[in-house]
């Protein structure tokens, strides 16, 4: 009995968690209905059901294991901890606060947490509020939006009727107008259209169950990327459509087979964003999937006003620097793992035997919490084993960071002595631009949240790139002194 009671607890403060997070009914508690009622419902589950629990009644297992997102959790290197709010990058680690200088991640930057969280800890950052000022392009990874974006997209004027299936003409036309006019009103009143974090609709065909992509920028910049000529052998899919007519855009709902779309549908938010309060929110994936290719995109993206895209002017060294963002689908597009067509969700949504079916386990987490089953599939070694392999990249990616991260800030402290030496933001251009290239590849490794594991050896080349950039934009700045 004492045993049982911590557990106990543990499930009574999940649920009340669950409850206050996805706004759930009195009475919704997940299998509360029995299966012949359910399949009575199944055509009740349509393009306009947003509520996770109208589904869960169809699907209560699925439905269970996704309400306990809200558990709290951590490992060493992962999820948010156990405390009432997630713990702080910015205390961690100081060198943030400098690389960050002048930005909004310098003021709240926290480790991210579970699917429960998402739209109440996006209300609750400090950079949604003044001085910072945000658009409802924010929303696109934080909410349930899909049903948002296309009754917008037809009240704005798209085509046809919000019933048809989603992956129609008219269907995709209506939730890409949707997501521009959404994205372009202020964040406090785009936000107040939405109810749901991540829902079951987000991810799932309401008909078929079928797994689809419903972000408008993951559907564009997979279109891009399908166009260009980078290297696409992780997605056959693709490969296929480029050797085809190409008469129609790629299109992941129709052409992408199942095991892709396994990964796809965590890709369109865990990936790295053009965002600008004047600008469309877009996936800098026309050169492709690695860091050096969406540099080298960034580079040429032209904003309205002509000037080349940055995302803030470094408040101390004066460079127009880049932040990167959870680039999760990039890393792991460039590692052994997607190399080996193992997807995100073989990791971190492994099946499991639930009496005579097989389900997935849609407690979406850390695979270091369980007892790592999905890796032995391949993995023939045991658990303790894949958990020391996992545990040996962490650490060494992590020692690398930090002595990137290090040489970032020596160059930043240089071109600061500078400047108050009285050189000219001109005369330091050279420094200043090694510093958005070093910043860019240390912020890639330590903003992607696998610390190294979904593909070591690519983690491992950007940080010694990073290294050498930071020491080359240090000599420039020594050079210049000496001129
Ligand atoms: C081979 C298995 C594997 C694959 C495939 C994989 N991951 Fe991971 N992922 C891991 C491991 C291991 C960690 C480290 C977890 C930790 O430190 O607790 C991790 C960490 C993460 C984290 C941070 C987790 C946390 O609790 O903070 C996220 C987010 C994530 N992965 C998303 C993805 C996405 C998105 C994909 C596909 C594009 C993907 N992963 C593919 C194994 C995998
Ligand atoms: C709608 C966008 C969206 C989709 C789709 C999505 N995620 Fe997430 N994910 C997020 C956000 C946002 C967070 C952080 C929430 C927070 O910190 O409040 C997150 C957090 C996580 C975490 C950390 C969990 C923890 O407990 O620390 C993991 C692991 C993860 N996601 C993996 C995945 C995988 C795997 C998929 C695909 C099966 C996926 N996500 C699909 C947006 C998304
Ligand atoms: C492309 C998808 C995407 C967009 C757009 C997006 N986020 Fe996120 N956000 C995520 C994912 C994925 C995570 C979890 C991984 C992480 O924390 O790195 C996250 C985590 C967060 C977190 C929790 C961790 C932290 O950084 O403190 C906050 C707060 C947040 N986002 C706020 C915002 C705001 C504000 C905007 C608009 C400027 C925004 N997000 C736009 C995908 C997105
Ligand atoms: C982040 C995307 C995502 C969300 C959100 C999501 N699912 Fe899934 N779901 C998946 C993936 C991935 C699979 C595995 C599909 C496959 O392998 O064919 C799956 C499979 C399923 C299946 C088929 C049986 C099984 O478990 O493999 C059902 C039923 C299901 N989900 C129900 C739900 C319900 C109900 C919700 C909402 C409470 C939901 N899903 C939310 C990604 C998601
Ligand atoms: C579908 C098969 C498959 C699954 C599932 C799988 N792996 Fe792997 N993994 C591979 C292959 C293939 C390699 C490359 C050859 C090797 O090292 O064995 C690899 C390599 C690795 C490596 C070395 C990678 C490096 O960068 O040095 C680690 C660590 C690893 N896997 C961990 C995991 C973990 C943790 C999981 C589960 C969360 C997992 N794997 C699930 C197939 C798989």
């Amino acid at each position: 009995m004492k045993k049982e009671l911590p557990v106990l607890f543990m499930t009574m403060f999940s649920v009340a968690i669950a409850v206050s997070l996805f706004g759930l009914q009195d009475g919704d508690k997940p299998g509360a209905e029995s299966m012949e009622t359910a399949a009575a419902r199944l055509s009740s589950l349509t393009e306009q059901t947003v509520d996770p629990a109208e589904w869960g009644k169809l699907f209560p297992a699925q439905y269970a294991d996704y309400l306990r997102t809200s558990e709290r959790t951590g490992t060493k290197y992962g999820g948010g901890g156990s405390g009432a709010i997630a713990r702080s990058r910015l205390e961690e680690n100081p060198h943030l606060k400098t690389l960050f200088a002048g930005y909004a991640f310098a003021a709240d930057y926290r480790a991210r947490r579970g699917h429960a969280y998402m739209l109440a800890d996006q209300r609750e950052t400090l950079r949604v509020e003044a001085p910072f000022s945000q658009s409802g392009a924010c929303l696109q990874c934080h909410s349930s939006n899909v049903t948002v974006y296309r009754n917008q997209g037809v009240a704005d004027g798209a085509p046809g009727s919000p019933s048809e299936p989603l992956t129609s003409r008219n269907g995709y036309a209506q939730l890409q107008r949707g997501f521009e006019k959404v994205g372009k009103m202020p964040f406090e009143e785009a936000t107040k259209l939405v109810d749901h974090p991540l829902a079951c609709i987000d991810c799932h065909d309401p008909k078929t169950m079928k797994l689809r992509v419903t972000r408008p920028a993951f559907i564009q910049g997979i279109i891009a990327f399908a166009a260009s000529g980078a290297i696409a052998a992780q997605f056959s899919s693709i490969e296929k459509w480029r050797a085809g007519n190409r008469a129609e855009p790629y299109d992941p709902n129709e052409a992408a087979s199942k095991q892709e779309m396994r990964s796809f549908v965590c890709g369109q938010c865990h990936a790295e964003y053009g965002y600008d309060t004047e600008i469309t929110l877009f996936y800098p994936w026309n050169n492709g999937f690695k860091g050096d290719d969406i540099e080298s995109y960034y580079n040429s993206y032209k904003m309205p006003d002509g000037r080349t895209f940055s995302d803030w002017k470094h408040e101390e060294s004066g460079a127009e620097v880049l932040k990167a963002q959870h680039p999760e689908f990039e890393l792991w597009s460039q590692g052994i793992h997607s190399r080996s067509g193992v997807s995100c969700a073989d990791c971190h949504m492994p099946y499991r035997k639930e009496g005579e079916s097989q389900m997935s386990d849609h407690y979406v987490r850390s695979p270091m919490l369980g007892k790592l089953e999905a890796c032995r599939d391949c993995h023939k070694s045991t658990a303790e084993e894949v958990r020391e392999d996992v545990e040996d990249i962490q650490e060494r990616t992590n020692r690398m960071l930090r002595r990137a991260e290090e040489s970032v800030v020596e160059l930043i402290r240089e071109i600061v002595a500078a400047r108050a030496a009285g050189y000219e933001d001109n005369q330091l251009q050279e420094a200043q631009e090694f510093q958005r290239g070093a910043q860019w590849r240390v912020d890639f490794i330590g903003s992607e949240n696998s610390m190294g594991v979904h593909a070591s050896g690519e983690a491992f080349r950007m940080l010694t790139e990073a290294m050498d950039l930071a020491a080359r934009g240090r000599t420039a700045v020594q050079n210049m002194r000496l001129r």
